[in-house]
């Protein structure tokens, strides 16, 4: 089960949501669950070694080549974190998914950058956004919600602005936003065996 978190936005919330999803996953009791850390500037990565998740393995990858390779090579449940604004890498990666999921912002948010991640998604392949650090309550996030609605892009979960999950590898991961990214997850693997 390949699930590729990708947007070609930079700073959207992909490194987070990558570690949350297979942390997500452990704790369903997948195993093995496998981070494959795409991007040369290794957050997750970076993220797992401070603080290390039991459970999760990680696998940096910083290129197309050793990318893909992962990809095909790891069982289990696999989360691909991507590095931002490279097409070649998403392209790659999403034609190996199972699922793609696409951190987003809600507010001043630059559409056609999902847009264009979109458009790189084999046609088939279920996909939805996850609006990341979001003001519950307020007129940006509803106008968001139904933006994407109106596009027809599925969303698959709203994961609130808290300063316990922006901490990153500097204290443990929030429960609250392990419970958020599990609800992420369930629509990640509906549909797989
Ligand atoms: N739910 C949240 N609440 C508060 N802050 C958040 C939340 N999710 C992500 N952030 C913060 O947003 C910033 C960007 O997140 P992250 O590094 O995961 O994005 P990214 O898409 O991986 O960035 P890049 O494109 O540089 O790889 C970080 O400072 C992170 O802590
Ligand atoms: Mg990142």
């Amino acid at each position: 089960m390949n699930i590729i978190v990708t947007s070609l936005k930079g700073g959207v919330g992909k490194s987070t949501t990558s570690i949350y999803l297979s942390a997500a996953a452990v704790e369903r009791g997948y195993d093995p669950v496998t981070l494959v850390d795409a991007d040369p500037q290794a957050s997750s990565a970076e993220w797992l070694e401070l603080w290390p998740v039991p459970g999760i393995t990680v696998v940096e990858a910083p290129s197309e080549r050793t990318a893909t390779r992962a990809i095909q090579r790891v069982d289990g449940v696999v989360v691909v974190d991507t590095p931002p604004g490279n097409e070649r890498v998403t392209q790659s990666a999403v034609a190996l998914a199972d699922a793609v999921v696409i951190p987003t912002r809600a507010g001043g948010v630059e559409y056609s950058r999902v847009t264009a991640t979109i458009e790189l998604i084999p046609k088939r392949t279920p996909h939805g956004v996850v609006i990341c650090a979001a003001r519950l309550g307020t007129n940006d996030l509803d106008a968001a919600i139904d933006w994407w609605k109106e596009q027809k892009v599925e969303v698959w979960g709203v994961i609130p602005e808290r300063v316990s999950i922006a901490a990153g590898p500097e204290a443990r991961l929030s429960r609250e936003g392990l419970e958020n990214y599990d609800a992420v997850l369930g629509r990640a693997l509906r549909g797989w065996r």
